[in-house]
């Protein structure tokens, strides 16, 4: 064969090797246009089902999941020192499987926590054992594994205060950064991270997280960054009179957690509506889930983003909030709703500060 010959037709080889062979990298990927963006994570909340849809696209557009019940405490430690882990090893599993990092979630928090924590009368020092058990077994179990925790979620009231709970009430604020403290030593590998909601709009609330990192640096604890769980509306529904904030006060929420030396995340989002849905509607939520996006590429220390679930069939919105629901990216058949296409665009064009 004539030396042309075989040169042309190894580069004809070459270039048929470059075609890719699966389709789906033609596809637009969340995590893949944010990670261009020079962020870390897209993810997703996670509870496994026989959903073949769900992997697919988990494979497509998200590189983080968050075990949305199975690390929680009644379902990690059900009654005292029995601990069950079947539910969060399956997520661990699943996550290795498909390249995940995973975001666990929860230690410390007062909803989902079985009736012998929250009524056990138990003393000050008994329920600081009772949090290092747990924290030293679950921690401990996924220490490969978590790439961040939840250390903390919900602690705060609306108004800034500290929430009321059995740990509140048995062994006051320092319960707080008591759980860091045991997280950083049984979790030493995970980012440790303050998780709470309407924190992206709720001035007073923002600045109770801000107390609370700075509250756990005073001990000489660590905290890596603070959660914004961001379940929002993109209008005024009966549950969410405020609807959806602009960017600017994304923006600003964000900042004020990051200027104290710590990460933020989006760690929970969903904007919900009034349903049914409507065209109209789902052009208002696109634009809402766009403003997210882009409140966290303007925000330096906004390092990733979290979607509470990928089908609306699936959401926890219409069992809780009757007349709301529609809040994901993907519908109840898991086609893309406008709403992808927003926040992909968010993602993709949002400005950096
Ligand atoms: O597992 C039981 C099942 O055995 C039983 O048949 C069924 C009957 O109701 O309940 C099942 O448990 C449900 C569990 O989800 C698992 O599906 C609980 O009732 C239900 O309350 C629970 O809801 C979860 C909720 O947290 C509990 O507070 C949602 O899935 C989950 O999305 C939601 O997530 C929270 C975050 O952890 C923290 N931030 C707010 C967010 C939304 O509420």
């Amino acid at each position: 064969m004539h030396l042309s010959t075989i040169v042309a037709s190894l580069a004809l080889a070459s270039s048929v090797l470059a075609v890719p062979t699966n389709s789906k990298t033609k596809e637009p990927s969340l995590y893949k246009a944010y990670r261009d963006r020079g962020r870390d994570f897209i993810g997703t909340a996670l509870t496994i089902r026989d959903e073949p849809a769900e992997p697919e696209i988990i494979d497509q557009d998200f590189n983080s999941v968050t075990p949305e019940n199975a690390m929680k405490w009644e379902s990690t430690e059900p009654s005292r020192n029995n601990f069950t882990f079947a539910g969060g090893d399956a997520v661990v599993t699943f996550a290795k499987k498909y390249d995940q990092q995973i975001h666990c979630h929860t230690l410390v928090w007062h909803s989902q926590l079985p009736n012998w924590v929250s009524s056990g009368g138990f003393d000050n020092q008994t329920l600081i054992s009772i949090m290092e058990n747990h924290i030293k077994n679950v921690a401990g179990r996924w220490k490969a594994a978590c790439t961040r925790w939840d250390v903390v979620n919900e602690a705060l009231n609306e108004d800034g205060t500290y929430r009321k709970s059995v740990f509140l009430d048995t062994i006051g604020e320092a319960y707080i950064p008591i759980a860091f403290r045991l997280a950083a030593k049984y979790a030493k590998g995970s980012k440790l991270y303050y998780n709470d909601y309407n924190l992206e709009y709720n001035g007073a609330k923002t600045e109770g997280a801000k107390k609370i990192v700075k509250l756990i640096k005073s001990y000489g604890v660590r905290i890596d960054g603070v959660g914004y769980q961001a379940h929002l509306a993109s209008e005024s529904t009966p549950t969410a009179p405020g609807a959806v904030p602009d960017q600017a006060t994304l923006e600003a929420a964000l900042k004020a957690t990051a200027n104290e030396g710590v990460d933020v995340v989006y760690t929970e989002i969903d904007v919900r509506m009034n349903t049914p849905a409507t065209p109209e509607k789902l052009k208002v939520q696109a634009d809402a889930w766009e403003r997210i996006a882009r409140s966290c590429i303007a925000v330096k220390r906004c390092v990733g983003m979290t979607v509470w679930g990928i089908s609306d069939k699936y959401s926890w919105i219409p069992g809780v909030f009757a007349t709301e629901g529609a809040a994901l990216l993907w519908d109840e058949n898991y086609q893309k709703k406008p709403a992808y296409n927003g926040f992909l665009k968010g993602i993709k064009e949002g400005k950096k500060n």
